[in-house]
């Protein structure tokens, strides 16, 4: 497998560089997408899926459907803590599934649990989406302002960046900058960068 690492650049606050932490030990019959709000998960996400002819599998979708209630719902009825709980459900629960993308919301990864289960399933290959907080903020921007709660105030957004970021990056087995590239740039950077299992297995 040839991991890509690309060192990020930004045009706001600095950010720590890129590191690839761990590796990928065996083909993934799964792949997990990570990164912040506005990293093209849910975008590169379907691609890759279309790609590998797998299943994709967005998290927050799964949650909306499981609760029948929007993620804006969630947060404003119950609190970002009962989102964070049905979070965990839905990704225990999609986990299992193999031939598989999903997208984790950006949120995801902060919780301890989250990692583990991710770290702790087999055949997982985690890639994260890095962009620079100023690219990432202008995509958000250019949707729905009530689509993401934890981007309606941009201060506390660029601060969860910051401290997410060394999270994303420790957790992923591949980083890939996606500063510069198409949806369909990304799949195929994803594509090389992963050794996937190829059976039905
Ligand atoms: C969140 C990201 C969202 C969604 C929720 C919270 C976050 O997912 O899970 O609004 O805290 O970063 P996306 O990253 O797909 O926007």
């Amino acid at each position: 497998m040839n991991a890509q690492t690309a060192a990020a650049t930004t045009t706001s606050a600095p950010m720590p560089p890129l590191r690839r932490s761990t590796r990928q030990a065996r083909a993934a019959s799964r792949i997990v997408l990570t990164g912040f709000m506005g990293s093209g998960k849910s975008t590169v996400g379907p691609l890759l899926a279309g790609e590998l002819g797998w299943t994709f599998i967005d998290l927050d979708a799964e949650i909306e459907r499981r609760t029948g209630l929007t993620v804006p719902q969630i947060f404003s009825e119950q609190g970002e803590a009962a989102f964070r709980k049905e979070e965990t459900a839905a990704l225990a629960a999609v986990l299992g599934r193999t031939r598989t993308v999903i997208a984790l919301g950006g949120g995801a990864p902060e919780t301890l649990g989250n990692r583990l289960l991710l770290e702790q399933t087999p055949a997982t290959a985690i890639v994260y989406l890095a962009a620079p907080f100023a690219t990432l903020a202008g995509r958000c921007a250019e949707q729905s302002a009530n689509v993401r709660p934890n981007f309606a105030d941009p201060v506390a957004a660029e601060a969860r960046f910051a401290s997410r970021h060394p999270i994303y990056s420790r957790l992923a087995h591949v980083s890939i900058e996606t500063e510069g590239l198409t949806p369909e740039d990304s799949a195929a950077a994803v594509l090389a960068s992963v050794a996937v299992k190829t059976s039905a297995a």
